[in-house]
């Protein structure tokens, strides 16, 4: 089985590697190829790669390229982990919306429209190259905004699905809290890629999500960042990026008054390769913890194995292990995917995250209990933003622009809109082929 990493020289890789390594029971990789344009960091953790699988005894060959036609020839499935304009463009998109009153953030408002102009371009000029080249490929999408990013492979046609790593990293804690395994806990995750809500928390088919807020709401709430008392109001358990919503104004406040999370992250970057550039190590570090993929790999390794082997095997995100009966067998994975009538007020197309049947026939929405008004008209709201912004990022143009911060709930105003998308575009000139 042959993988492909593009963005293979992201400071994230070992996370990635340590997971095939640990799991390749689940997912029996044979050749790994990390690609990226940035040669100095694709030799480092291109060692580290190596030295990681050679310390558990994996046979799989590893090897590293910048030349992308020739790194996923071949490929069984791509795993696309880029990030166009590196932690510098992460920068102006954290920064220049505050001034305009509104957060800054990589995924969520206009940073993250930033961002999706950015990024779709790329991808999909990358995902057609791997359809000529591995015309059967599966494209795992972990690059972000991946509600965007995986919508725009879809309407494309791409053999692609969206893999975030905040689902995992719930049942994880959820898990630690209630002292038992992770696959045992169950999510009722619903809602848009960075905009989700857990509903339900079961174990061995009871919920125990009231049990969970009850006994741990305090350590749930300070890991979210949220109040205690907002959490049992709404009786569910948003994830971390609910608070660029329910505390919009605290969070710009916060915002303003410390370094961006892009400087954070250049300076454990640095760090990082300074750590991969030695031949004694040939584990991921600790500091690796400091940045935001935890159980990415884990995550990957499940949902890859799923789409290449559907194998049954239980220890991702859902917990179910296979669907059991019916026509469609698979595994139950928490995946990027398209609506098709499972949030019936949204349009079939656009994409959503949540528990899916996934085999290598592709994912499909399991049933959803209809969603609440309070958490539906959210994500409404942001999926006709979605929408908007894909069309900006597909066609181009200070209108479109315009247009999608409009219909963005953080944005909403004309004159805030019309700021934001002069700054948006200042900022991203390089990067726009339209600007
Ligand atoms: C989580 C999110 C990712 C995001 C990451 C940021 O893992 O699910 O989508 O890229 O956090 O982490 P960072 O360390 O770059 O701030
Ligand atoms: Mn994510």
């Amino acid at each position: 089985m042959k993988l492909a990493v593009v963005g293979g020289g992201s400071t994230y890789t070992p996370e990635l590697i340590d997971g095939f390594a640990r799991l390749r029971d689940v997912l029996p990789v044979t050749e790994l190829v990390l690609i990226d344009p940035a040669a100095s960091r694709l030799e480092r953790v291109g060692g580290l790669a190596r030295r990681i699988f050679a310390r558990q005894g994996h046979p799989g060959r590893i090897s590293w390229t910048g030349d992308l036609d020739a790194g996923v020839d071949g490929a069984d499935a791509v795993l696309l982990q880029l990030r166009v304009g590196g932690q510098a463009a992460r920068n102006q998109d954290e920064t220049w919306p505050l001034e305009c009153g509104c957060v800054g953030q990589e995924t969520t408002g206009a940073g993250g429209l930033a961002k999706a102009l950015r990024t779709v371009p790329v991808v999909l000029d990358i995902a057609e190259r791997v359809r000529r080249r591995s015309p059967g490929a599966w494209i795992v999408d972990f690059t972000n905004p991946v509600g965007i990013v995986t919508r725009a492979l879809l309407t494309q046609g791409h053999k692609a699905v969206g893999l975030c790593n905040v689902a995992i990293g719930f049942q994880r804690k959820f898990a630690r809290l209630l002292g038992v395994a992770p696959d045992q806990v169950e999510l009722d995750h619903i809602g848009l890629n960075h905009l989700t809500w857990e509903r339900a928390v079961r174990v061995a088919g009871e919920d125990v999500l009231p049990r969970l807020l009850a006994e741990h709401g305090d350590a749930v709430a300070d890991d979210l960042r949220m109040p205690r008392s907002l959490l049992d109001r709404l009786g569910v358990i948003p994830s971390y990026y609910l608070r660029y919503f329910y505390r919009h104004d605290a969070v710009v406040r916060e915002l303003r008054g410390k370094p961006s999370r892009a400087a954070e992250v250049g300076a454990i970057e640095r760090q990082l390769l300074d750590m991969y550039a030695d031949p004694s190590l040939d584990e991921k570090p600790e500091l690796l913890s400091k940045r935001g993929g935890a159980y990415y790999s884990e995550a990957a390794v499940a949902l890859t194995s799923s789409l290449l082997r559907g194998t049954g095997t239980s220890g991702g995100v859902g917990g179910a292990g296979t669907s059991g009966g019916g026509n469609d067998p698979g595994d139950i994975r928490i995946v990027n995917t398209s609506n098709h009538g499972a949030l019936p007020f949204l349009p079939d197309d656009a994409v959503i995250e949540a528990p899916a049947v996934v085999s290598p026939a592709g994912a499909r929405v399991v049933p959803v209990r209809p969603l609440e008004p309070l958490y539906a008209g959210l994500t409404a709201h942001v999926t006709a933003y979605e929408h908007l912004a894909l069309e900006a990022a597909l066609k181009g143009g200070r209108d479109r622009v315009f247009t999608a911060l409009l219909a963005h709930p953080l944005i909403g105003q004309a004159d805030p809109a019309d700021r934001l998308t002069d700054a948006l575009i200042a900022h991203n000139r390089e990067h726009l082929t339209w600007a």
